[in-house]
């Protein structure tokens, strides 16, 4: 019989497939950047009852990245490339799952009350970066591999649109 810890634990697989499931049929057919990041952040915010921001911040020039659509609360406008846990993602390529902000060198925090982040890249048909996908959560260690799968499967939903 599951303990009581685990039946508190959010079914994160079951979260995600719905997820994807949601995003694919809402940007289906979707030719426009801006509509389908605000839709699957707003999806994705809705979905995920451990996260307290949700958004994209969109490569605008090279080396730079910019605020795009974002539920929750006001964030920075611009990172630079290598800055922080978003720019580090942007500069790597890679996904970040980060249990505890403070112990991320050059995190930058805003909003003091987060505690874990993960940002994954978001890429468009033609392979180039279009923006990283940035998920805060005021629990420390709220993301993990199964969080990092579902992201970037809806990475790939996007990527069609993009
Ligand atoms: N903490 C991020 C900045 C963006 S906010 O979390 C919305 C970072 O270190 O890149």
């Amino acid at each position: 019989m599951p303990d009581a810890v685990s039946q508190q634990k959010p079914d994160k697989q079951a979260l995600y497939e719905a997820l994807a499931g949601r995003i694919d049929s809402v940007v289906r057919g979707l030719d426009d950047e801006v509509a389908a990041m605000a839709s699957a952040a707003c999806l994705i915010h809705h979905a995920l009852p451990y996260v307290s921001w949700t958004g994209f911040y969109r490569v605008v020039n090279e080396g730079l990245l910019r605020i795009g659509p974002y539920q929750g609360p006001p964030a920075c406008l611009e990172i630079p490339f290598g800055s922080g846990i978003c720019g580090t993602v942007a500069a790597e390529e890679e996904s970040l799952v980060v249990a505890d902000v403070h112990a991320f060198p050059g995190h930058i925090a805003c909003d003091s009350a987060a505690r874990s982040e993960i940002v994954v890249p978001v890429y468009r048909k033609d392979g180039s970066l279009a923006a990283v996908l940035d998920l805060d959560s005021h629990a420390p260690s709220a993301f993990d591999d199964d969080d990092r799968t579902g992201l970037e499967a809806i990475a790939e939903i996007l990527r069609r649109h993009l």
